[in-house]
C-alpha cells in the first residue's frame, strides 16, 4: 500500500543530476513549499507540490500521514566508528585537563586503548550494542551510515567487528555500510613497526574481509605515527584490486600527504581534510574524490582550526559532512549538530550543509544513484523535522528536532 506524507511546509528534494554536487550546485536545495511525498514499495513515486502529488494515481488509495514541518532526504552519515565496546572516559578527563591528541596517545590512550575491550567482547553483544546505537542515529534522522572496524587490529577481532555490522543489519532498519579500517593504528604486539603490521593486514586481513564480502570499503589512517602516504597508496591500491573501494583518513592532524595518496589510489572520499593545501584540493577535484568533513570532531577536540570548506567548495570539490561518531574524538551521533558546526565554524551555508549531509554523503558512499535525494525512483529514505524553515535545522543546536524517520518507505522512528 502506498503512503502519502503530506502537509509538509518545506520539502528539500535536492532534485538534479544523479551525481555529487560541487560549487554553486551545493546550494540548490530543490525547495518545494506546501509539499507531499508519495511512497510505495520502499521507493519514492512522486514528490512536489501537495496538489500535484495528490493527483497521482496511487495517491487516492494511499495511507495519509499529515506530517507538517520540514522534510529532507534522510541523512547519510558517511563516516562513523560505531562499533566500540566502551566509551573512553579517561581520554575525556585528560582532554579536559588540557592534554592534546598526541599527548593522550603517548599516555596509552587513544585508538589503542579501545582494542582491549573490543577484543574481549563476543560477536553477539557487539552486534546488539551496535543496533542500540543505530536506533539513536535513526531518532536523529539518519537513514544510512557507514561503519568502520579498526579497534580490533588483529585478524579475528577485525573480522568480528565487520561480522557485527553484518549481524546488526538484521536488528536495525538503519542501513549500514561496512569499512575495513584494520590500518587504523599499529597494535602493541607489532612494537611500532607499521610496515610489518601493514604487511600482515595486507596478507591476512584484507583478503579474508574481501573474500567473505564483509566490507564495501577499505580505509587507512595516514598520519605521522600511524601510516605514511606511500603505504597508504600501496595499501589502498591492493584493497581496490580485491574489490574494496578506497577511503582515507587524511590531513587530520597535519599536512602529511594522505589526501594526495588517497586520490592517487582512486579514493571515493578523503576524510577530515583539516590541513589540506591547494595541491591536495586540486588532487581531490581531479580524481573525483569527495571531501568528507567531520567538524564535530574538531569541536569536541577543542580545536580552533576547522576544515576549509569554503576553499574546497570554491575549487569545485564536492563536500560531504559526517559525524565521525567514535569513542575518542567525536562521541556524537546527531547529524543536526554537525550541520550547526559546519555553518558556525566552517562558514558553510545551511543549504550547502544540508546538501553535504544528504546527497554528497550518499556519493561519499557510492550510493547517490539510489538515495540521498527525494527524487522519484530513489529509495524512500526521509527525515521530518519540527520546524517552519529548513534553516532552523542548522540554527538551533544541541537538541533533536527530528519528528519522523522513514526508511525504505517504512516509519522507523516517530517522536512520542
Ligand atoms: O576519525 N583519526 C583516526 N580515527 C578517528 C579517531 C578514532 C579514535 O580516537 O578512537 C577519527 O578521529
Ligand atoms: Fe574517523
Amino acid at each position: 500500500m502506498a503512503t502519502l506524507f503530506t502537509g509538509i511546509k518545506q520539502l528539500l528534494t535536492f532534485a538534479g543530476d544523479l551525481s555529487p554536487r560541487a560549487g554553486a550546485a551545493m546550494r540548490e536545495t530543490g525547495l518545494v513549499k506546501n509539499a507531499a511525498v508519495l511512497v510505495e514499495g520502499g521507493v519514492i513515486e512522486a514528490a512536489g507540490p501537495r496538489a500535484a502529488v495528490a493527483r497521482h494515481r496511487l495517491a487516492k488509495k494511499a495511507r495519509v500521514v499529515e506530517t507538517g514541518g520540514i522534510c529532507l532526504p534522510g541523512f547519510v552519515d558517511s563516516h562513523t566508528h560505531m562499533v566500540f565496546a566502551e566509551p573512553r572516559l579517561k581520554d575525556f578527563s585528560m582532554r579536559t585537563a588540557g592534554a592534546t591528541y598526541q599527548q593522550i596517545k603517548a599516555a596509552g590512550g587513544g585508538i589503542i586503548s579501545s582494542i582491549g575491550a573490543v577484543r574481549g567482547q563476543a560477536l553477539k553483544p557487539m552486534a546488539a550494542q551496535l543496533a542500540r546505537r543505530a536506533a539513536r542515529f535513526l531518532e536523529c534522522g539518519t537513514t544510512t551510515a557507514e561503519v568502520k572496524s579498526g579497534y580490533g587490529l588483529s585478524l579475528d577481532s577485525e573480522l568480528k567487528m565487520l561480522r557485527a555490522v553484518r549481524d546488526a543489519k538484521k536488528l536495525t532498519p538503519l542501513e549500514l555500510l561496512p569499512t575495513l579500517l584494520a590500518a587504523h593504528s599499529v597494535p602493541p604486539e607489532f612494537n611500532g613497526d607499521a610496515r610489518k603490521y601493514l604487511d600482515y593486514v595486507t596478507a591476512e586481513i584484507l583478503p579474508k574481509a574481501a573474500a567473505e564480502k564483509l566490507a564495501v570499503f577499505a580505509d587507512i589512517f595516514c598520519e605521522k605515527g600511524y601510516f605514511t602516504p606511500e603505504q597508504t597508496t600501496a595499501y589502498l591500491k591492493e584493497a581496490a584490486r580485491l574489490g574494496l573501494r578506497p577511503k582515507v583518513h587524511s590531513e587530520q592532524l597535519s599536512n602529511y600527504g594522505g589526501t594526495r595518496a588517497g586520490a592517487a589510489a582512486g579514493a571515493v572520499s578523503a576524510d577530515h581534510a583539516d590541513h589540506v593545501y591547494a595541491e591536495d584540493i586540486a588532487a581531490m577535484r581531479d580524481a573525483g574524490t569527495i571531501a568528507a568533513l567531520l567538524p564535530a570532531s574538531n569541536y569536541y577536540l577543542g580545536l580552533n582550526k576547522f576544515p576549509p570548506a569554503r576553499e574546497l567548495i570554491a575549487e569545485g570539490v564536492p563536500v560531504a559532512l559526517a559525524t565521525d561518531f567514535n569513542p575518542g574524538t567525536c562521541p556524537c551521533w546527531n547529524m543536526q549538530f554537525v550541520l550547526s558546526v559546519a555553518c558556525t565554524h566552517c562558514a558553510m551555508t545551511p543549504e550547502e550543509a544540508l546538501c553535504a549531509a544528504t546527497v554528497n554523503g550518499a556519493w561519499a558512499l557510492g550510493i547517490g544513484d539510489r538515495c540521498g535525494a527525494v527524487i522519484p525512483g530513489l529509495q524512500a529514505d526521509l527525515a521530518f523535522f519540527d520546524a517552519d524553515d529548513y534553516r532552523e535545522l542548522a540554527y538551533y543546536f544541541g537538541g533533536n528536532q527530528c519528528s519522523l524517520t522513514v526508511k525504505k518507505g517504512r516509519i522507523v522512528h516517530a517522536k512520542k
